[in-house]
């Protein structure tokens, strides 16, 4: 549980971490179905992955399921965040696969730390998490992994991305306002129990890019099919394979 008065990590979003699951699914318009999507992206064969900023562990946990074979590396710098998926994952068998790894993907991105993550994934998958990077960073993390990958292998991040028009963004605001309704409450009721975020490491409050600047980003990093397999309300699959 987190003490209500302090700040939080940004990513956590939360004051409470027990409020996650509740409240990421009534803030963002089909997380369910974005996860299953990225998650299917990735190859069933699969022997070693690697989730960044996993969170509470639905993208790990859906990866687990959907890899019989995996073993999952899952890093996020939030203690709190990774005990939650830690407990999640604790009366499951599938806890045997699975390692938590508390650490910045922006300081892995940045050479500062040893061999602890890892290398030679099968995939990399991310979702809601590395927006919070400067797009500077960004590019960085996306050489970082690209290089991280076995032969083929393929990286997929879900996030939100900076709309081509201020239109667009007011449109998706006003359509994201109504899902949560909706879901049987409000954006202010649930704005309410999110946390005050003060930086940490190397993310801050959003740092958006557009669809098109990832894409490139990517292309730079030395993937050699880039996609977007999803796109919905503001939110997008984008990746690829090296
Ligand atoms: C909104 S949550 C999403 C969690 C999960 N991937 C999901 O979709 O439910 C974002 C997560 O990214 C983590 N995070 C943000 N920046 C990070 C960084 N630089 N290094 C490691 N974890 C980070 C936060 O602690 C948080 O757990």
């Amino acid at each position: 549980m987190t003490d209500m008065a302090a700040t939080i990590y940004p990513g956590e979003v939360f004051a409470d971490t027990q409020l996650f699951d509740t409240g990421i699914r009534q803030l963002v318009p089909h997380y369910d179905l974005m996860l299953d999507t990225l998650v299917a992206c990735i190859s069933p064969n699969s022997r070693r992955l690697l989730d960044l900023g996993c969170g509470t562990g639905e993208l790990s946990l859906r990866l687990l399921k959907h890899c019989p074979n995996a073993r999952v590396v899952s890093v996020d710098y939030s203690p709190r965040m990774i005990e939650m998926a830690k407990s999640k994952l604790e009366t499951t068998q599938l806890s045997e696969r699975i390692t938590f790894i508390q650490a910045d993907f922006g300081a892995w991105a940045n050479g500062e730390m040893g061999g602890e993550i890892g290398t030679n994934f099968d995939g990399c998958v991310s979702s809601l998490a590395i927006h919070h990077l400067s797009d500077e960073m960004k590019q960085q993390l996306f050489t970082c992994i690209g290089q991280n990958l076995s032969n083929g292998g393929c990286f997929w991040n879900a996030d939100p991305i900076l709309q081509e028009s201020p239109q667009l963004q007011e449109i998706y605001l006003t359509l994201r306002e109504q899902w949560t309704i909706n879901q049987g409450t409000t954006q202010q009721e649930v704005r309410s129990s999110i946390g005050n975020s003060e930086p940490q490491g190397y993310s801050t409050q959003d740092r958006l890019a557009t669809l098109e600047t990832h894409l490139r980003m990517l292309s730079s990093a030395g993937f050699k099919t880039v996609a977007n397999p999803w796109r919905f309300w503001g939110l997008a699959i984008f990746g690829g394979w090296v």
